[in-house]
Order: structure tokens, then C-alpha cells, then sequence
């Protein structure tokens, strides 16, 4: 059956011209078949790039979007609707206006996990790869607003010495993970390297060796001698791990973190996409410009390796 589907899909995309974009949390299968996997800036960089004509971005909502800001002349389709982000959800362009008014004089630095409204209302935008980064570039008498995820916030807090404002929000399923499930996880396996993702809470982060991009774990793994891996992050990453390295050992930190939105797209629902060229995930041009803005510097700016 997957045979089947898999011939359709390459046929189809050979038709349409088409590129199929994969996030770190794909399901396994969906990994397999894309042309890219990857981080969130990692597939925005390649978004930006690629000359198909179409993208068909095997993700959430706003890293559709991304793709849609960076490459307008481009048809980006997402193959399930309804795949969003509660923690891009979290704040609205209204609330990040209202914070704005109350810190006239604050650069706002926005994480890619948030909405096209809310970034056009963003002088910069990050992902977890590069959040320090962006935030070390900044004048240093700049007083900065960071939105939505408040656990990576207090990330670059810690890393930068800045002291941004935050915004309450956090990453339903990262914040499954709990500190009691990683000392427990840790016990059971006493010599594992813990890799955690920024989006985790400060207690689980604390217990963690090394805080990490989806992809960044995932180069961190390839060049490490280590044999056994404790992961906090999203459930997904854990099919490319073991793939990539197959006499190391991959162990989550919870089992119970998984993204219901990311689990929305099926090998089913991509050949459908490509079939009815759905779901059109567009920006209207007066956001698209100024989201494009801080979207453009957040690509400029590249993690230290
Ligand atoms: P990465 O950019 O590390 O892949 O993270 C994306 C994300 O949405 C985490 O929840």
C-alpha cells in the first residue's frame, strides 16, 4: 500500500514540479519521503532557496507560512488544515501591539513560532537555533520583547545576560516533559548524553547536557562517540537518530511527547495535496512585506557552529 503511495507521490511531485519540505517531527515515514528535512531554519533557508514550483511543507501552519513570506511566487500547500501551533496561537499581532505600547522604546524579537500578523509586527524573528545569536546582535542599551515561547526566552536570558521581556507562552507538548520523567530516565540510563530543546522547562533543562535545535541534536549525534542518548524534545527526531546512527541507542525523556498537530500529515494526505493542490497557504501582501523583513535578518543571522 505504502509502495503504492510512495510511486504516486514521486509522480505527482514530477508533474507539479514540486518540492516536499520535512520537519524534524515528522512521522517517520513522511521524513523518509521528503526532498528536505530539517529545523525550523534549516527548512526556512531552504524555502527561501528552492526553484520548484511548488512546496509542499510537511509541517504546522506558520513554517508553511514561512514558506509562503519567503517565496510569494511560490504555491506552498499544507496537507492538513487543521495542523497548527498552539504556541504560535498564543499571542496575537492585538497583544503584541498592546506590549509594544507599553515598551515604546523595546526591539521585539518574535520566535518563529508565531503567527505572519505577529511577525510583520516584529523587527526580528528567531528559531531556537539562532535566538542567542539574534539577541547578541542587538545594541546592547536595547531593551528587547520576546515572544510567544517563554522557556526559550529564559533560554537567551541565561545565555546573552539580557534581560528581555517575556510573554507567557510555551509548547504544549514540550512542556509534557517533565523533570520528575527525566530523572527517571536518567536513572534508568546513568551514562546517556540528555539533548533538550530550548522550548523545555528550566528544571528539565537544568538536568539536560547539551540545549538543542531538532537538527543540531541531530549533527551532535553524528559526531558524538557516545552510545546511548536521552531526548526531550518531540518524538518524531527519534526515526532520524536511530537511522542515522544505528549503534547508538535513542531513548525519550517522555513518551508522551508528541505533537498531535505534526502527526496530522500522512503519506494519504500528501498525494491528496498534490492531487487538488491543497490547502493554499498564502500572506496577504501588506503583512507578507513586513513579516518578510524580519524573517530576511533571522536567515541572515546564522548559529555559531
Ligand atoms: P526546531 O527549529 O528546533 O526544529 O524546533 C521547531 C519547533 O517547532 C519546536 O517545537
Amino acid at each position: 500500500m505504502s509502495e503504492q503511495l510512495l510511486e504516486k507521490i514521486k509522480r505527482l511531485k514530477d508533474e507539479r514540479r514540486a518540492v516536499i519540505l520535512a520537519h524534524n517531527y515528522q512521522p517517520g515515514e513522511i521524513q523518509d519521503l521528503a526532498d528536505f528535512t530539517g529545523d525550523s531554519l534549516g527548512l526556512s533557508i531552504k524555502a527561501a532557496e528552492t526553484d520548484a514550483e511548488v512546496i509542499v511543507f510537511c509541517g504546522v501552519q506558520f513554517m508553511a507560512e514561512t514558506a509562503a513570506i519567503l517565496s510569494p511566487e511560490k504555491t506552498v500547500l499544507l496537507p492538513d488544515k487543521f495542523a497548527g501551533c498552539p504556541l504560535a496561537d498564543m499571542i496575537t499581532a492585538e497583544q503584541l501591539d498592546k506590549l509594544k505600547r507599553e515598551h515604546p522604546d523595546a526591539l521585539v524579537v518574535c520566535y518563529v513560532n508565531s503567527s505572519a500578523e505577529v511577525k510583520a509586527e516584529s523587527d526580528y524573528c528567531c528559531t531556537s537555533a539562532n535566538a542567542v545569536e539574534v539577541v547578541n546582535s542587538l545594541p546592547k542599551d536595547k531593551r528587547i520583547i520576546f515572544v510567544p515561547d517563554q522557556h526559550l526566552g529564559r533560554f537567551v536570558v541565561e545565555k546573552t545576560g539580557r534581560n528581555l521581556v517575556l510573554w507567557p507562552g510555551y509548547c504544549v507538548t514540550h512542556v509534557v516533559i517533565t523533570e520528575e520523567d527525566t530523572k527517571n530516565t536518567k536513572a534508568r540510563y546513568p551514562d546517556a548524553i540528555v539533548m533538550a530543546h530550548a522550548e523545555c522547562t528550566e528544571p528539565v533543562k537544568e538536568l539536560s547536557d547539551e540545549i538543542l535545535s531538532t537538527s543540531q541534536m541531530l549533527h551532535y549525534a553524528k559526531k558524538s562517540t557516545a552510545k546511548q542518548f536521552i531526548i526531550a524534545t518531540e518524538t518524531g527526531i527519534i526515526h532520524t537518530l536511530k537511522k542515522q546512527n544505528p549503534d547508538a541507542e535513542f531513548i525519550a525523556a517522555s513518551d508522551r511527547a508528541i505533537c498531535p498537530n505534526m502527526k496530522r500529515i500522512s503519506l494519504e494526505k500528501v498525494v491528496w495535496s498534490l492531487e487538488d493542490m491543497q490547502y493554499k497557504v498564502t500572506v496577504p501582501d501588506k503583512v507578507r512585506t513586513k513579516a518578510k523583513k524580519a524573517l530576511d535578518r533571522m536567515v541572515e543571522i546564522l548559529p555559531a557552529e
